[in-house]
């Protein structure tokens, strides 16, 4: 979920709205805002997108006072009456919250018996219970702080009061929450991509405080009431790097920026003798472990997977790579020196950061690689790797996955020289043909979408076959798939299919197969044909130098580590044409979110 407020000398509709359109990519089944009009809150929420949402705001009124929110469904269904801003029992508080409040029912019976809720939510426990210690302390930022000390659980809340014009109330716990300072005017978000046409300065909040928001001043307060100080720092991000541009959809767009992001990366990572620049303490934790944990989730948990080749064959250090939302329950013995690598786009899933707090308090080192340096999960690492992908706003994540890959390959390296390895490997120049190879890949857009009315067209199922390497870009690619034309998809090591999932294979069943890896090259082309053998449809993608006549398809030749960095461009273009044929949303696909802030 996102939320946004704005309190300030301006109509704050469009504000909220314009907001919320950038927050969209976090959920978008349902969407609201309240706005202070003289007196009165007016509430608007529907079910559906921002769009919807825009055209119900048919008030003309000044309001330079709202909240707003887009929601992304855990607690009761996707619907308006669900949907945020939620209101107290007599109207005088509304509220807007991202995150799960894990004690509501024990809160409810507790303190709220016979108050009358509007819906099912977690977050209409959080407003009734302000309007209740309201009664008794007689001042909203208290009845406010009492009602936050009382939530266990994550949240990001805004809340305004009907009989006060000056202030949004704010308060945070392990949902990101940013508060942005304006002149005459400030602002609330969840990212500070909503609200960077309105200010470039931002105040990070940390877990357990809460911020009293004016026109003119803000006043970050721990939950006693005692005030903290804190600086403001500038959010580093393009305005325009957040707009479609003349794309017709951010995947398609952010599939061709990946040649720039290989560069940006090359540039960022060298310094001015052409050496690899990584912080010092970066390498020494390298140096110190004994064994690397990465912990991902989604398409970083296959960027992790690639990875353990590089550090594995090329840095020497054994690697296990784990699913967040399944090591937090379930950790593995550990070794006696392990590092805790977090690969996470946006450094603030909710499951890598159960693992994150886990280990901390076990007192072991983390290093986070994140698309975005002060989002949480960079902030509680001891260390950060940045992605220098540029915001990735499409749900189905494309560039983010290959700048993880491609900087990975350099953490090995740089772990390689510390350890004096021998290596027979330049990154940079390797990336920059890498970066050419996928130039000419973006270039051939209409090739695949010809396999892809060809081979694609009605399909229900498809199946990625690939060994090594392939294999994970196999994951990948059928992760992409589902996750965006609603083909089911699967990803198999090409050996592992014949010991039962064959049985699925008919007349006409698309298998994609990858084949760039030379020591596997014989071996996947065998299992093609015993699924072709069976009736399927195969569509090889192999690389230069190991093609075959019948292949559908043939990329550049590029270093056999970095493969993945290259093959998975057909296979991101193949989701995105699958998609688009079959009318569906590509960048918003449906019951997803880009960030989940929840376990
Ligand atoms: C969500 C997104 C995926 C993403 C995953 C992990 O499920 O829809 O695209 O791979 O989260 O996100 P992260 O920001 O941690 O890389």
């Amino acid at each position: 979920c996102g939320i946004v407020g704005y309190i300030g000398q301006h109509d704050t509709k469009e504000i909220l709205l314009n907001g919320l359109e950038k927050l969209e990519y976090r959920g978008y089944d349902s969407a609201g805002i309240a706005v202070l009009n003289d007196e009165d809150i007016d509430l608007y929420k529907v079910k559906g997108r921002i769009a919807a949402l825009r055209k119900r705001v048919n008030d003309t009124a000044l309001s330079t006072m709202g909240i707003g929110h887009t929601r992304w469904a855990t607690h009761g269904e996707p619907s308006a009456e669900n949907a945020h801003p939620h209101q107290s029992a007599t109207g005088r508080f509304v509220l807007v919250h991202n995150g799960v409040i894990e004690n509501y029912q024990e809160l409810k019976r507790d303190y709220l018996n016979g108050v009358a809720f509007g819906s099912e939510t977690d977050t209409e426990v959080i407003v009734q219970l302000v309007e209740k210690n309201y009664e008794q302390y007689q001042d909203t930022a208290e009845a406010f702080r009492q009602t936050v000390s009382l939530l266990k659980g994550s949240y990001a809340i805004g809340l305004i009061d009907k009989e006060d014009q000056d202030t949004i109330y704010v308060a945070k716990n392990k949902s990101p929450l940013l508060v942005g300072l304006g002149d005459g005017f400030n602002v609330v978000a969840s990212d500070a991509m909503a609200t960077l046409k309105e200010t470039d300065q931002y105040l990070e909040i940390y877990d357990q405080e809460v911020v009293l928001v004016n026109r003119h001043f803000v006043e970050v307060q721990k939950l006693n009431g005692a005030v903290v100080n804190r600086r403001p720092f500038t959010a580093q991000i393009d305005v325009s790097d957040t707009e479609k541009g003349t794309y017709s959809h951010f995947m398609l767009k952010e599939i061709d920026e990946q040649p720039f992001v290989m560069r940006r990366i090359i540039q960022e990572y060298q310094d001015e003798h052409d050496q690899l620049k990584l912080d010092q303490d970066i390498r020494g934790a390298m140096k110190a472990c004994d064994r690397i944990y990465i912990i991902a989730a989604g398409t970083s948990y296959h960027a992790g997977l690639v990875g353990k080749q590089f550090l594995e064959k090329m840095a020497g250090i054994p690697v296990e790579v784990h699913v967040a939302s399944e090591f937090s329950y379930n950790m593995p013995l550990l070794s006696e020196k392990p590092l805790f690598v977090f690969i996470s786009q946006s450094g603030e899933t909710a499951d890598s950061r159960s693992v994150l707090v886990k280990i901390k308090e076990m007192g072991h080192p983390a290093l986070t690689m994140t698309n975005v340096p002060g989002s949480t999960l960079s902030r509680e690492a001891d260390y950060t790797l940045h992605l220098h992908a540029g915001p990735e706003i499409a749900v189905a994540s494309t560039k983010a996955y290959t700048a993880q890959i491609a900087v990975l390959a350099i953490l090995a390296v740089d772990t390689a020289q510390a350890k004096d390895l021998e290596l027979d490997f330049d990154p940079m120049q390797e990336l920059a043909i890498v970066a050419n190879a996928m130039e000419v890949l973006t270039d051939q857009k209409e090739a695949i979408e010809t396999l892809v009315r060809e081979n694609l067209g009605t399909t229900r199922n498809a199946f990625f076959i690939g060994r090594g390497t392939d294999y994970f870009v196999c994951l990948e690619g059928a992760l992409k798939l589902k996750e965006i034309s609603y083909i089911q998809a699967e990803g198999f090591a090409g050996g592992e299919l014949k010991h039962g999932t064959i049985a699925l294979i008919e007349d006409g069943t698309p298998v994609i197969a990858l084949a760039t890896q030379e020591n596997v090259n014989y071996a996947i082309r065998s299992n093609v044909q015993e699924v072709v053998a069976r009736g399927a449809n195969d569509m090889v993608f192999s690389m230069k130098g190991l093609e075959q006549d019948t292949d559908a398809f043939v990329v550049r030749h590029v270093h056999e580590l970095l493969t993945p960095l290259v093959s998975v461009v057909p296979m991101q273009l193949l989701a995105y044409y699958a998609a688009l044929h079959r009318d569906c949303d590509v960048d918003k696909p449906r019951n997803l979110a880009k960030s989940v802030t929840v376990e």
